[in-house]
């Protein structure tokens, strides 16, 4: 026993439990929850599932079995950014889609990615600051746009993340969007051999501007429910591998485009479901849960993460058995 609560510590990281609490409070705002039985980030949102078709391009990197050419089965949650149930879908800053891939012998790949290539900032004391510069302003119930850009003013390494921003135009669809893994993982072949990486899910549905008309709140899982009825939908997963030198610890900085990609094989989503009482709600996007052949690399955000959705889960989970919350 004693030894297993030490090796969860160590897993979680010195203070991360502690600094865990203190985000998780700053998403929620700080007091009591407003959303009892959400989860603190991402609250909107669809459960989906579908299947993992490996190409088998990626088994001689990762001795994962989900590479290896065939199936794994998928469960997923498409998402908004953001702590509200109740957000409009549309218009949101931040898309997502996060994914549980299962291999036959029951080893899980757990994954959360987002819309942006890169995190503004690479830590998780940074990223907790901006989560405070972002947060409404009590005069005024909205963020405050000068202290946001104070933040970015003194975070430099935010450079490509505001690029990002000032190019992006979101799409009419989740089924048209790609989503970022963002922090770097180290794929392990079965002689140990060791290869950082990051990854893309590039939607196969063309892409189509949002358009400046009215959206009902729910107008994206609307269109995504109808785009199902038409058949699947389809991502290829995209690994990029880094060369000596490039940064592997911080979700800041990006990898130069030149470096080699591998398609690993195709995301294939075949229904969805509204989250209450969805299967997908009780579960834990937590992306330190990877299968033997996939280990995380020496990002500090990364488990800064596992603590942080393990907080939200255990407050969301609590409230819904203590007031019935979905
Ligand atoms: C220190 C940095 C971060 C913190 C503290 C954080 C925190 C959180 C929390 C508390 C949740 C709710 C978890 C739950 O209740 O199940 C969440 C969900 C999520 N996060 Fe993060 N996050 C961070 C970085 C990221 C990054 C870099 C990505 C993308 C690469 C990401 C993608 C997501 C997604 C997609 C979800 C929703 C998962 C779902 O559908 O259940 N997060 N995050």
């Amino acid at each position: 026993m004693a030894v297993g609560v030490a090796g969860l510590r160590g897993a979680f990281g010195n203070g991360a439990e502690h600094r865990a609490s203190a985000i998780v409070d700053t998403m929620q705002g700080g007091g009591e929850p407003m959303h009892a039985g959400f989860r603190r980030a991402h609250a909107r949102g669809l459960c989906v599932s579908g299947r993992f078709i490996a190409s088998g391009d990626a088994a001689a990197l990762s001795s994962a079995g989900l590479f290896a050419a065939g199936e794994s089965q998928v469960l997923g949650r498409m998402s908004i950014g953001g702590g509200s149930p109740v957000a409009p879908e549309a218009s949101a800053g931040v898309r997502s889609m996060a994914l549980a891939i299962t291999q036959a012998d029951g080893q899980q790949w757990r994954m959360a990615m987002n819309t942006p290539p890169v995190l503004a900032v690479g830590t998780p004391e940074a990223f907790h600051d901006q989560l405070r510069a972002m947060a409404p302003d009590p005069a005024t119930g909205k963020p405050d746009p000068a202290r946001i850009a104070a933040f970015f003013e003194a975070h430099p390494e935010s450079a490509a993340f505001r690029a990002w921003q000032a190019a992006y135009t979101a799409s009419d669809s989740w089924a048209n969007t790609q989503y970022h893994g963002i922090n770097a993982f180290v794929l392990v072949d079965a002689q140990g051999q060791r290869q950082p990486v990051r990854w893309t899910m590039v939607p196969e549905a063309s892409f189509v501007p949002l358009g400046d008309g009215a959206h009902s709140d729910d107008a994206l899982s609307r269109e995504f429910q109808q785009r199902l009825a038409d058949g699947p939908l389809r991502w290829t997963l995209r690994l990029q591998l880094a060369e000596p030198g490039d940064p592997v610890d911080n979700g800041a900085l990006p990898w130069p485009d030149t470096r080699r990609t591998v398609d690993a094989g195709t995301v294939e989503l075949t229904s969805a479901r509204p989250q209450e009482g969805g299967d997908c709600n009780g579960l834990n996007f937590d992306p330190l849960v990877l299968p033997e052949g996939i280990e995380p690399s020496d990002d500090p955000v990364l488990h800064a993460r596992r603590a942080a959705y393990a907080e939200s889960l255990r407050r969301r989970a609590r409230e819904t058995l203590l007031e019935g919350a979905p």
